[in-house]
């Protein structure tokens, strides 16, 4: 696999063209970091266990009919995507209050969020990723009228296919992000990647709060067993035959 130039290195892949200039090459590095980048830290056999896990659920959701960037994985940590233009907006589900949800709004941590909450933040480091609204994201001309409805209505739909999959995992899907692309057609395609690191998963065997985190918790609150807690996913998730 010839990738030739180095596109853009981000906090957790760097993106390389490729000899096709409609598909690029990803590669998932171990490298993790929180709090917008304040803490970092390496989570061993993380690339690729993330990019085994982000191509099995692209795989399973693009046979359920989601248009997903994901070609295919030329080596473990690699994975070969189509070129698409990614919208600057992290589209977040939540299923239960967590995170900053619990933060900015007093919900108790596990409140069960019904219906889900569908949440647009700008990604814009220097900014903090701020929460908008529909508004100011029509404002800023991050989207069109009709690809905001779109971007909701998608990530509802994969929300509902990833709870029922997690589900038969043992894994409650408690929130998760997504990245949307426009391919050349001006399509609507699912990007990125969808791992332990962009969604939070919990253990439905287990009750302790902190034991039942399988996801990148782990890492930002110092919880030990990053690597077997990511490692657990994989098997999961390898498990259920797409
Ligand atoms: P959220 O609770 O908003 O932020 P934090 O992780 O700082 O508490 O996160 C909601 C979900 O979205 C969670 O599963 C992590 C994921 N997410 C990312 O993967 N990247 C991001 O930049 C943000 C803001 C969230």
């Amino acid at each position: 696999m010839s990738a030739d130039r180095k596109l853009y290195e981000g906090k957790a892949k760097i993106l390389y063209s490729t000899e096709d200039s409609e598909i690029l090459l990803t590669h998932f590095k171990d490298d993790a970091t929180a709090f917008n980048a304040q803490k970092r830290g390496s989570i061993v056999g993380k690339g690729e266990i993330n990019c085994a896990v982000s191509a099995h659920l692209f795989r399973m959701l693009e046979a359920k009919g989601i248009p997903t960037h994901f070609i295919d994985t030329p080596a473990p940590n690699q994975m070969r995507v189509c070129r698409v233009h990614i919208l600057p907006l992290e589209v977040v589900v939540r299923n239960i209050a967590a995170g900053s949800l619990c933060k900015q709004t007093g919900l108790a941590l596990g409140t069960i969020v019904n219906p889900p909450l569908v949440e647009f933040y700008y990604k814009n480091d220097d900014l903090g990723d701020p929460l908008l609204t529909r508004d100011r994201l029509l404002l800023m001309q991050l989207a069109t009228p009709e690809q905001v409805d779109q971007l909701e209505i998608a990530a509802r739909e994969i929300n509902e296919i990833l709870k029922e999959f997690f589900s038969q995992c043992g894994i409650t899907l408690v929130d998760f992000k997504l990245e949307f692309g426009i391919d050349q057609h001006q399509n609507l395609i699912l990007a990125d990647e969808i791992s332990p690191d962009t969604c939070r998963l919990w253990d439905n065997a287990e009750a302790d709060p902190d034991a039942r985190v399988m996801d990148k918790d782990r890492f930002r609150r110092d919880l030990g067993s990053v690597e077997t807690a990511y490692q657990q996913v994989l098997q999961r998730v390898l498990a259920q035959k797409v």
